[in-house]
């Protein structure tokens, strides 16, 4: 409190403000309880940075605004999966005001490896610290030594991918779990760019249960995962509504290749213990990934949603995306309709996109299992902070088709959809 009454008492400065002090409170009681006389000052905080136009500390200036913006979600009573997640701090897509990432696709690729990398090897530091009894933040039901054990090998799994397209892989040595995810934790420091949000403001549970940390980060993880997918489908649309509609294959193969070869962060939130998760998700009422706004344009740039879910709460939740599709926002399903009625996409070349199509179905298909046998174990039958009814809702959602322009057989996804292909 004293620190930020001395900021205040200054002229503004975004680059001096107290950040440590004001995450120390947050951590420790949890953003729920956070006392309103320090929200207060918090607020007034924001009213000073808001009234300092942007100089020459544009990006300090932009990174307090985006900090103040989390921290008071609660306090405004806006807060939502964006606020709750950060989303904005990390630089993933949060409405449609947010600037469309610039640059080539494959700065945008890596960008989205090293934030992922650097999610998963953050909370694995985090598993090992509380291990070791060398941090107090979030003291409640730690987990013992054998889940820890368990987090770190999945963990170190879910991102051996994507270390590999960085060209790092070699950086994590084989050995026991533990081992391994302390030298991710070193190694991800060296994939930190000047520029890069900094982790630690992105982590402000609503309550001091150890595994909301693991929650946050995993869902975190997962929407840097879909703004990479949302942002492969949308090349692969453009691709099939031009010239060269076979590069749509390779767009489809590296979303589906995201998706899939990503199975093990689900297995680490699989890790959550069931009660920890119902003691923390009292306080996340109003926050569901059903707004998670790069999961509906994933799914929407596949195939335009029926009219019914279209008017449901599931796109009335993401409401820029929903009039994305009313206004006709293309899809990969019309494109490659067009494209094979229209001569331009023949023979082998339209097989070869149907079958990464199937394949890329497939493995949303599969996320969408996983991810309901998951919310099964851990709700049971309580339902959803997103406001509907649960795992029902999640139960009826989860065989939609998501192409319907080639057949929707698994089977025969599996035999020929892989990107060898
Ligand atoms: C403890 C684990 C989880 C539980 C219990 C859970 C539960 C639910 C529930 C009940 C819904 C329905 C909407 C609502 O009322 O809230 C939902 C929707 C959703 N969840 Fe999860 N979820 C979990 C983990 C995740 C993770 C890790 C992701 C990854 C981003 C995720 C992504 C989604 C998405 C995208 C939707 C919207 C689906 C749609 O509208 O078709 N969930 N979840």
């Amino acid at each position: 409190m004293r620190a930020l009454i001395h900021w205040l008492s200054g002229p503004v400065e975004p680059r001096s403000f107290p950040y440590s002090p004001v995450l120390n409170e947050f951590h420790r009681v949890g953003k729920h309880f956070v006392e309103k006389s320090f929200l207060a000052l918090l607020d007034s905080a924001r009213q000073a940075v808001a009234s300092q136009a942007p100089g020459s500390s544009d990006a300090a200036h932009r990174l307090l605004t985006d900090f103040l913006d989390v921290a008071l979600d609660k306090w405004d009573g806006r807060y939502d999966y964006c606020s709750y997640l950060a989303l904005r701090l990390l630089r993933l897509h949060c409405g449609p005001d947010d600037p469309t990432p610039a640059g080539e696709a494959e700065a945008g690729r890596q960008a989205r490896d090293r934030l992922l990398v650097r999610l998963v090897a953050d909370t694995l530091a985090f598993e090992l610290a509380a291990a070791a009894q060398t941090t107090a933040l979030l003291p409640l039901q730690r987990p013992g030594p054998a889940v820890v054990a368990k987090r770190c090998r999945l963990g170190v799994r879910a991102v051996a991918p994507a270390l590999g397209r960085l060209g790092v892989v070699g950086a994590v040595r084989a050995g026991a779990p533990t081992t391994a995810a302390a030298g991710l934790h070193t190694a991800s420091h060296d994939l930190e760019f000047p520029g890069d949000p900094p982790l630690r403001l992105s982590m402000l549970p609503v309550h001091v249960t150890h595994d909301e940390y693991l929650f946050i980060r995993v869902l975190q993880g997962y929407e840097c995962l879909f703004a990479g997918i949302a942002a492969e489908l949308r090349a692969a649309v453009t691709a099939l509504a031009g010239d060269t509609p076979t590069a749509a294959a390779d767009r489809l193969g590296y979303a589906g290749d995201l998706l899939g070869t990503a199975g093990p962060l689900f297995s680490l939130l699989a890790t959550m213990q069931p009660e920890s998760f119902r003691t923390f998700r009292q306080y996340t009422e109003g926050a569901s990934a059903i707004q998670s706004r790069s999961y509906k344009l994933v799914e929407s740039l596949c195939r335009t949603p029926e009219p019914d879910r279209l008017d449901s709460v599931a796109y009335q939740s993401v409401p820029d995306v929903q009039a994305r599709v009313r206004r006709g926002q293309p899809t990969i399903d019309e494109t490659y309709r067009a494209a094979v009625s229209d001569g331009r996409l023949t023979g082998a070349d339209a097989v070869l996109v149907a079958r990464r199509m199937l394949a890329f179905a497939d493995v949303l298909t599969q996320w969408r299992r996983t991810h309901l046998r998951v919310a099964v174990r851990m709700l049971g039958s309580r339902s959803g902070t997103g406001y509907t009814e649960g795992t029902p809702y999640l139960s009826s959602v989860s065989a939609t088709p998501v192409f319907t322009a080639v057949g929707t057989d698994r089977a025969a996804a599996g035999r020929h959809g892989r990107r060898s292909a």
